[in-house]
C-alpha cells in the first residue's frame, strides 16, 4: 500500500532511515545501557531538519506534513526509540503548540531556535497527583500584574534535563477549575526553577526524563500562550496532535522488530530447516505484519486528518496512539519469543525494543485515556 505518497514523502523517508542506520544504529545499545543522552544524535537530527519538521519555514522549519513526520518518526523509532521521543517532544508539543497558539514575539524568540534544534523543548503538563486526569493541576501560576509566579511540581518530563525551554501548563484560576489553567514558555535557568534527579526507566532510556520543582519562579506575562483560561485546551489540542507522532513511533518500533525477527528467522535453524519454515513461526510473522498493516493504515489516516485540519483527528490520533502501541507492545513481544535465548541478549536489539515498545502505551495519554477519547467521540451522537 503507498498512501499516495509523493516524491517529497518517500525522500524524507529514505532520508530518516539512512540516517537512523548510519547515525544512530551505533552506539544505541550502549546509550540505552549507561542512559546516556544522544548529544550528538540529536544535534545532528537538527541539522537534518529533523526537530521542526512541520514548522513554516518563516521560522526556521521544513514546513513539511504530517505525513512526512509520520514516516521520519517511523524510520527513526524502528532503531532508537530514545531519539525519537526527544524528536517527537519537540516537533509536536513544543514547536506545533507555539507555531500555532503562540504570539509573533513568542515565535521570534523561541520558536525559531526550537525548530533548527539549536535548543530543545519540554512539555510539562502532568503531575505527581495529575498524570491521567490532567484537569486537576496542582502547580499554580499566580497573575501579580506583569508576570505569574510559578509554584509547583512537574512529573515525567521528557528532555527534563537537557531542554533550554519548557511548556509549564499550571493553574492561575482555580475556582475555574479546568477553565482557570494556563500555559507558559519558561526558560532553563531561571530563579527558583530546579531540574531533579534523572529517572532510571525501563525502556527509553538514552532519553532523559526528569521531575522538575518551581518554586516562586517569576515568569514575565508575554510568555503566557494565548488569552487567560486558555491553557488546558491548549494542552488537549497539542497532545491530540502529538498522539500521531507517538502512534509513528510504536509503528516504527513494531517495524523494527519485525524486520529483525523476519530475518533471523531466514537465517537461524532448527530440526533441520530455517525456522521460518515451521508454522510456528511464520504464523506469528504472519499476524505481526497484517497488524503493523493495520497500524500504518490508522497512523496515516490521522497524519492525512491533521494535514486536512480534520475534525476528525482527536479520533483518529487516539485510535492511530492506541492500536499501534499495542501492536508495538504484541509485536516486540513476539520478536523476543522468534528470537528465543538470543531474543533475551542485547546484542539482537529486539528485548531493547521490547522494553521500549511499553511506554507507549503510557505517555501522551494511556491506552485506558485513548479508549476514553475514542470511545466519547463515538458515542456523541
Ligand atoms: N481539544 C480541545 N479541547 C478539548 C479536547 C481537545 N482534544 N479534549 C478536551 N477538551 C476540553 C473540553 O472541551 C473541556 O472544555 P470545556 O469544559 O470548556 O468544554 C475540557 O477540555 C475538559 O474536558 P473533559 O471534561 O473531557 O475533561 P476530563 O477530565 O474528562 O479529561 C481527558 C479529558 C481526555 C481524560 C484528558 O484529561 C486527557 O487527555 N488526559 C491525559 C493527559 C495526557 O495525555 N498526559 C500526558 C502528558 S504529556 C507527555 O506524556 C509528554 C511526554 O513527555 C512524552
Amino acid at each position: 500500500m503507498d498512501f499516495n505518497l509523493t516524491e517529497e514523502h518517500l525522500m524524507i523517508r529514505d532520508a530518516a532511515r539512512d540516517f537512523a542506520k548510519n547515525e544512530l544504529l551505533p552506539g544505541v545499545i550502549e546509550r540505552d545501557e549507561k542512559q546516556e543522552f544522544p548529544t550528538e544524535q540529536v544535534k545532528k537530527m537538527g541539522e537534518m531538519g529533523f526537530l521542526g519538521m512541520m514548522v513554516s519555514p518563516e521560522y526556521g522549519g521544513g514546513g513539511m506534513d504530517t505525513v512526512s513526520y509520520a514516516l521520519a518518526m517511523e524510520e527513526i523509532s524502528k532503531i532508537d526509540a530514545s531519539c525519537s521521543v526527544v524528536m517527537s517532544v519537540n516537533n509536536s508539543l513544543v514547536c506545533w503548540g507555539i507555531e500555532k497558539y503562540g504570539s509573533e514575539e513568542q515565535k521570534q524568540k523561541y520558536l525559531t531556535k526550537l525548530a533548527t534544534g539549536e535548543s530543545l523543548g519540554a512539555f510539562c503538563l502532568s503531575e505527581p497527583e495529575a498524570g491521567s486526569d490532567a484537569t486537576h493541576q496542582k502547580t499554580t501560576a499566580i497573575d501579580k500584574g506583569d508576570h505569574y509566579v510559578l509554584n509547583g511540581t512537574k512529573n515525567w518530563i521528557t528532555n527534563g534535563g537537557t531542554a533550554d525551554y519548557y511548556l509549564v501548563i499550571a493553574q492561575t484560576h482555580p475556582e475555574k477549575k479546568h477553565r482557570g489553567i494556563n500555559a507558559f514558555i519558561v526558560e532553563k535557568g531561571w530563579e527558583g526553577f530546579e531540574i531533579g534527579a534523572k529517572q532510571d526507566k525501563l525502556g527509553i532510556r538514552g532519553s532523559d526524563t526528569h521531575t522538575l520543582f518551581f518554586h516562586d519562579v517569576k515568569v514575565p506575562k508575554e510568555n503566557r500562550i494565548g488569552e487567560d483560561g486558555f491553557g488546558f485546551k491548549f494542552a488537549m489540542k497539542t497532545l491530540s496532535g502529538g498522539r500521531i507522532g507517538i502512534a509513528s513511533q510504536a509503528l516504527g518500533i513494531a517495524s523494527g522488530a519485525y524486520e529483525l525477527a523476519k530475518k533471523y528467522s531466514k537465517e537461524r535453524k532448527a530440526f533441520g530447516t530455517e525456522i521460518c519454515n515451521h508454522q510456528a513461526i511464520a504464523f506469528k510473522l504472519a499476524k505481526m505484519h497484517t497488524e503493523i498493516e493495520a497500524a500504518r493504515h490508522l497512523v496515516m489516516k490521522a497524519a492525512r486528518d491533521k494535514d486536512n485540519d480534520s475534525a476528525e483527528i482527536d479520533l483518529s490520533g487516539a485510535m492511530a496512539k492506541y492500536y499501534a502501541s499495542k501492536v508495538a507492545m504484541d509485536t516486540t513481544v513476539e520478536a523476543v519469543q522468534i528470537h528465543g535465548g538470543n531474543g533475551y541478549v542485547k546484542e539482537y536489539h529486539v528485548e531493547r525494543l521490547m522494553r521500549d515498545a511499553k511506554i507507549t502505551q503510557i505517555y501522551e495519554g494511556t491506552s485506558e485515556i485513548q479508549q476514553i477519547v475514542i470511545s466519547r467521540a463515538i458515542l456523541k451522537d
